[in-house]
Parts: structure tokens; C-alpha cells; sequence
């Protein structure tokens, strides 16, 4: 039995689907905070159940009989290591036989000051002596093409990322990653550095958005503090607007890049093209 966290949540959801393709929906289960969230997979055939990172007592039924865990990191950023623990204190009183973390790029020296919570994340399960495994998921292509809208109303992307080239993939990729990990045998010690086979910059993806929209859209860089304040000004909220501005300044000095290309080797395909999912934004 293989249960996966945060299946509710963008990429819990494609893991799921991807496990589908793979083994019977008894065998899966949805751990969610709530199932109401996931009527659809419930209907389907898949086992749901209650699993809140901040109640112990619910991962310790939702984790019961599996032998194989898929921990999607949690969203608060700052609230990860409590709820991380947690899940982990529960994996190993449930004695699973694998547990497998969505972690970051390049975990150990990523200069992104949100690789710190992954790092000591790794650091707590290599501590718990659960035989484990490390899917270190490079940045979601999603995360820039979600920007296109603005960029094509003003004209402009806006970023700090400079020169820096970003390897990213499709959440999808990422999500068969995990399912491939989680269904195939000899994976505990292993860490995968997962990353998109091609790289751009981020004026390269202005260049994509006006080839594909016919509208002029220049990318404009900016310092850290001018594009985070663009980002409050567009109405994010300043806990996401700073990991945005943080993680294009991290993305300038190569920490959003990697071409060892072991993304596709484990999915055995090439990984979604950046203007493939230009394209589909754009639809
Ligand atoms: N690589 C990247 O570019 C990138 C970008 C953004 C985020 N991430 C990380 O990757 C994770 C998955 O990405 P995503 O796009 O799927 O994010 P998402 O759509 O926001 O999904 C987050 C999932 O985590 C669940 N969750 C949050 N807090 C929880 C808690 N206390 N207990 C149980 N479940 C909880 C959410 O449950 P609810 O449905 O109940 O809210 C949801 O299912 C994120 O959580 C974040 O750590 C990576």
C-alpha cells in the first residue's frame, strides 16, 4: 500500500493519477486534510484518509499498514519543520518501508533560503534511520508561466533572476517521478537532483511569450527589493512575494539549474518542454 500526503494539493493529485496508471486504486491511498477535497478519488476506488501534518494522531491512522510513504513537503514555509517532524515521528512508529520527500534542488548547497528547511528536513530522516529515498524537485515551470497574464496585460516580465538559467519541468514530470520512485524496487539511499533536460533565462522566456502571443513582452530585471515590492503591489501577499523575489535572486546564481538530466532518465521521456506549457497558459 502506497499513501501519499498532501494528495489534495496540485502535485499530490498528479502523483496520484500516475499511480493509477501503475497499480489498483486499493493500493493507493489519499492522505488529506479534508476528504471532501478528494470526493473524486474516493469515488474512484482510492483509499482516503485524514492526515493533518499538525495532528499526530491522524498520521498515525493514516499511515498505518503502508509500505510505502510519499511525503509532499508542506506549504507554510517557516512551519515546515514541526510538521515535517511530525510526519516522520509517525512514519517510523508505522515502520514503513520507505519513505520517499519531495525536497528541493541541490538541497545541501542551494543558495535559495528556502533549500534551508529541506536540508534539515533530509537531515531529520537520514536521523530517523528510515530507509528513505529524496526526490530534490527543481522549480515547477508552472510557478513563471503562472505570470504570463501580467506579463502580456503590461508588456513587461518582471524577475530578478538575471542571467541566471532555470532547469525547470512540468509539475507533472515531477509528479511521474515520484510515482516511478514509489513503484520500483531498490530505491531507499538513493537522492535524484530532478530538473528539466533544457534551460532559459528569464528574458528567453519573454522572447517564448511574444514568439507564441504575437504581443511584445521585454523582460526587465530588477533589484531584489524593486521586484519584490512590484510583487506586493500586484496584490501577493508579502510572505510570498518575498520567497518569489528570494528565489529569483537564489535562481541568478544557478541555484534553479542542473543538467544531469536524471529527471527524464527516471520518467523515461523527455520532460515537458517550456513552450509546451507557455503554449497551454496561453490557451
Ligand atoms: N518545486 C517548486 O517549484 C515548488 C513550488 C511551490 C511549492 N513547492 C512545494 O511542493 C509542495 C507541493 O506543491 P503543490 O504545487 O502541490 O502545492 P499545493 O497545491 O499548494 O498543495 C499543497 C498540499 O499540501 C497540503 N498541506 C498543507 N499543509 C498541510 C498540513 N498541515 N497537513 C496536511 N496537508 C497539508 C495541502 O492540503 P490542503 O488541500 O488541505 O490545503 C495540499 O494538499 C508544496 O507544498 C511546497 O512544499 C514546490
Amino acid at each position: 500500500m502506497i499513501v501519499v500526503t498532501g494528495a489534495s494539493g496540485q502535485l499530490g493529485r498528479l502523483v496520484i493519477e500516475s499511480l493509477l496508471k501503475r497499480l489498483p486504486a486499493s493500493e493507493i491511498v489519499a492522505a488529506v486534510r479534508n476528504p471532501d477535497k478528494v470526493a473524486d478519488l474516493a469515488a474512484r476506488g482510492v483509499q482516503v484518509r485524514v492526515a493533518d501534518y499538525d495532528q499526530p494522531a491522524s498520521l498515525a491512522a493514516a499511515f498505518k499498514g503502508a509500505d510505502k510513504l510519499l511525503l509532499i513537503s508542506a506549504s507554510e514555509v517557516g512551519r515546515r519543520m514541526p510538521q515535517h517532524r511530525t510526519v516522520i515521528d509517525a512514519a517510523r512508529a508505522a515502520q514503513v518501508g520507505l519513505l520517499a520527500y519531495t525536497s528541493i534542488l541541490h538541497a545541501d548547497t542551494s543558495p535559495l533560503p528556502l533549500a534551508a528547511e529541506h536540508k534539515e528536513t533530509e537531515n531529520l530522516i537520514r536521523a530517523s534511520g528510515l530507509p528513505a529515498v529524496i526526490l530534490r524537485n527543481g522549480w515547477y515551470t508552472e510557478n513563471y508561466t503562472a505570470g504570463i497574464p501580467a506579463a502580456l496585460q503590461y508588456g513587461v516580465l518582471l524577475g530578478s533572476a538575471g542571467q541566471g538559467r532555470i532547469a525547470s519541468a512540468a509539475r507533472a514530470d515531477y509528479a511521474e517521478a515520484a510515482a516511478t520512485v514509489l513503484t520500483q524496487d531498490k530505491q531507499a539511499g538513493r537522492i535524484y537532483e530532478l530538473a528539466g533536460d533544457a534551460s532559459y533565462t528569464l528574458g528567453q522566456l519573454a522572447d517564448e511569450i511574444s514568439r507564441q502571443s504575437g504581443k511584445a513582452v521585454a523582460y526587465r530585471d530588477l533589484p531584489e527589493v524593486e521586484f519584490k515590492a512590484a510583487l506586493l503591489g500586484a496584490g501577493l501577499p508579502d510572505f510570498l512575494a518575498t520567497l518569489l523575489a528570494e528565489s529569483d535572486v537564489g535562481a541568478s546564481k544557478g541555484g534553479l539549474f542542473d543538467d544531469g538530466r536524471q529527471l527524464s532518465a527516471l520518467i523515461g521521456r523527455s520532460t515537458t518542454p517550456l513552450s509546451e506549457l507557455v503554449k497551454l497558459a496561453l490557451a
